[in-house]
């Protein structure tokens, strides 16, 4: 496996490839790899012919009030698991590489789609994500591109800005990587004491008994989110950022009974620590990545 830290080495890298027009997966990441990831890479080297993974703590999307500075930074660790996983690249520029001094260029998805959810408390996190990716993409000029469904939002405002800025590119949405008892994977969890790992579990547990709910015929929008807020709420060491439902694919708002398929977030900080989860509700029970 190849681990590349320049633009120039990627291009001299991936040439061969293109030439000889072989597909390549790309999995964009910021490190702190974990099972989640490795469903990404393993979905990635299985359906293309070359496998690229990014590993990059993006600075852009990422407030001065956040965990830039102690965000988990694990490249030993990421290089295995990417190897045992299929990659045969790993890209890993520094923060002058993907940012050449000067004023920035951004690439923002603008509308409610990047203002609702985690866009209302990380006001600028998308446009940080939409710019760093699309200039991984025109490092790697993926074929395919994987991101994990835990990151719901993002993964609809990168699929919009595919679609805005023509990428040729296509955008596979992975299902959660759960722990046994709910989980969601997320590089985060890292922060978690010993009772706030417990306690995170309220995020899963509330969200799968609104989907049991909605299953058996429950659609009034409010009734479902006040049933999610009040099992959040019962949880000591959880406070609410937002629990809302949108419709998919532009996450553009519900009426009062539900129809169609449906993204029902949660933000929720368990002690300093912000997690996210969610769940589709669907009406025909069919996931929708349009
Ligand atoms: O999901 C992530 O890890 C990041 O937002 C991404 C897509 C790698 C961009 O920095």
């Amino acid at each position: 496996m190849n681990i590349c830290t320049t633009v120039e080495e990627m291009r001299q890298l991936l040439k061969p490839a293109r030439l000889a027009n072989k597909s390549i997966g790309f999995v964009p990441t910021m490190g702190a790899l974990h099972a989640g990831h490795a469903s990404l890479i393993t979905a990635a080297s299985k359906a293309n012919d070359i496998t690229v993974v990014s590993i990059f703590v993006n600075p852009t999307q990422f407030a001065p009030n956040e965990d830039l500075d102690n965000y988990p930074r694990t490249f030993e660790q990421d290089v295995k698991l990417a190897a045992n996983c299929g990659a045969d690249i790993i890209f890993k520029p520094d923060v002058a590489c993907l940012y050449p001094a000067g004023d920035p260029t951004w690439v923002e998805v603008t509308g409610d789609i990047t203002k609702v959810l985690c866009g209302k408390s990380r006001p600028i996190h998308f446009r940080g994500v939409t710019t760093v990716v699309s200039k991984l993409f025109n490092i790697v000029g993926p074929t395919n591109a994987y991101f994990g469904q835990k990151d719901a939002q993002q993964v609809q405002i990168i699929k919009k800005m595919v679609r805005d800025l023509m990428f040729d590119i296509k955008i596979n949405a992975m299902p959660i990587v759960r722990e046994e008892d709910g989980l969601a994977l997320s590089s985060r969890n890292a922060y978690l004491s010993p009772a706030e790992r417990k306690a995170a579990l309220v995020l899963s547990k509330s969200l799968t008994s609104a989907l049991t709910a909605f299953n058996n015929g429950v659609v009034n929008t409010q009734q479902l989110l006040n049933q999610v807020i009040d099992s959040i709420q019962s949880e000591p060491l959880a406070k609410i950022d937002y629990v809302e439902i949108y419709q998919l694919p532009d996450l553009t708002a519900c009426q009062a009974e539900l129809a169609r398929s449906n993204l029902l977030a949660v933000g929720v900080y368990i002690g300093k620590t912000r997690l996210i989860d969610n769940i589709i509700l669907e009406e025909t029970n069919v996931v929708d990545n349009a």
